[in-house]
């Protein structure tokens, strides 16, 4: 058995027997309720408290057994935390991984980096929340969300290599990418390039556009949802709120909006059904948003940002980024269009108008329909002698 220790930055793996576990490692029964959603902070700090006060009293007293008796939780509530620390508690991860850190949190539950040992690789694991794995709509949607993420195998879409449940832990097991989310990436940046943006919006094209063909639509595509690699390779993640068209037609989701709405559709807002027009939509709001610092509607209250989505047409880009070419301007406001009819219908015709625009007019249909499938559109447009770039 393996451990992990992080020094100076630096992975390192020392024997099982000269581990010592540290607290950041460690899933305490406390912060096990917590996560689980069984308990408010303010109600374990209080039991934390008087735990300690009973033992300066020469009490010595089990934190489960004070919030029960505080009625914070019930025996139950304990038993089934109990439950989970056998599972990812402590030094019991997922059976055939070693956690070794927390990397992100959502919605549905929580991703680690960790080792697969079978494999003696880096990982990325999303785990379903120890209390929503007790509701089957949540289980079931967990599912869902690995195996569409599973059918899709491209450069530019994170990779999903395996799905399990282990000691009643649902999880999915991800290639681990080694870098920063794009929405990091403008919490310090705040506006890219045009040179960075024309390079983001083509290697989404073509994940869109490998979703699309295997009948996937996204639903939620955004800055936190796109994994920048430290080779600079942006990736698709996060499949909880996609849709498989090859399944459900229709995917009309009346009655329940959808995505965040900063970078939501007006078709999404009005739950009269959406398509790959819409995930075109929402990457056209990501892109506003890398190219003049802000999404194209902002407000304190999501109704009023919906709303906006629905109504005002956003600021021209040229007035927020003088530096944006007039037609890389146009083709994200053509991505904004409210109807999708406006929109660029398919990914591959999006595709097809950024191709120019990063390589200068003189590139070929030919050329264009020979590229999708290379890993990197930079490199094999070098490789074909045709030049650099456009700045
Ligand atoms: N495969 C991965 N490699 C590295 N980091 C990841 C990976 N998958 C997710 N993350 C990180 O975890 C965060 C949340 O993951 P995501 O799948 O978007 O979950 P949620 O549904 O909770 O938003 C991401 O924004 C990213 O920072
Ligand atoms: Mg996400």
């Amino acid at each position: 058995m393996i451990a992990h220790s992080l020094e100076n930055g630096e992975e390192q793996y020392v024997p099982w027997e000269d581990w010592v576990a540290d607290e950041s490692t460690v899933m305490t029964f406390g912060r096990l309720a917590l996560q689980s959603g069984f308990l408010e902070d303010e109600e374990l700090d209080a039991a934390v408290m008087e735990q300690e006060a009973r033992r300066k009293k020469g009490h010595t007293s089990k934190l489960g057994q004070i919030l029960v008796q505080r009625g914070s939780l019930t025996e139950e509530e304990v038993t089934r935390i109990f439950e989970l620390q056998g599972t990812l508690g402590g030094h019991t991860e997922l059976e055939g991984y070693d956690v070794i850190e927390q990397i992100g949190q959502g919605s549905m539950g929580r991703i680690y980096k960790a080792r697969q040992l079978s494999m003696n690789r880096v990982v990325a694991l999303k785990v379903l929340s120890p209390k929503l794995a007790m509701d089957s709509t949540y289980v079931k949607r967990f599912l869902r969300e690995s195996r569409l993420a599973g059918k899709l195998r491209h450069e530019n879409v994170v990779f999903v290599l395996d799905a399990g449940i282990s000691n009643g832990v649902h999880y999915y097991v991800m290639e681990y990418v080694e870098g920063r989310t794009l929405k990091e990436i403008l919490g310090f940046r705040k506006k890219l390039s045009e040179k960075e943006l024309v390079r983001l919006a083509l290697h989404m094209a073509r994940a869109l556009a490998h979703a699309h063909s295997n009948g996937v639509v996204h639903r939620d595509v955004k800055p936190s949802n796109i994994i920048v690699s430290n080779i600079r390779v942006p990736k698709l993640c996060d499949f909880g709120l996609a849709k498989d068209l090859n399944f459900d037609p229709s995917v009309t989701s009346a009655g329940t909006v959808l995505g965040t709405p900063l970078y939501i559709s007006p078709e999404q807002i009005r739950g009269t059904g959406c398509d790959i027009r819409s995930d075109i939509y929402s990457l056209g709001a990501t892109l506003y948003h890398c190219a003049c610092g802000s999404a194209p509607f902002i407000s304190s209250g999501g109704a009023t940002v919906m709303l906006k989505h629905l109504t005002e047409e956003p600021t021209p880009i040229e007035q927020k980024a003088p530096g944006i070419s007039e037609e890389m301007a146009e083709t994200i406001h053509r991505m904004l269009s409210k109807e999708p009819d406006g929109r660029f219908q398919t990914p591959t015709e999006l595709w097809r108008r950024l191709v120019p625009l990063a390589y200068g007019e003189t590139a070929t249909e030919v050329e264009v329909e020979e590229l999708p499938d290379e890993p990197d559109i930079l490199y094999k447009a070098k490789h074909k002698g045709r030049g650099k770039p456009k700045k």
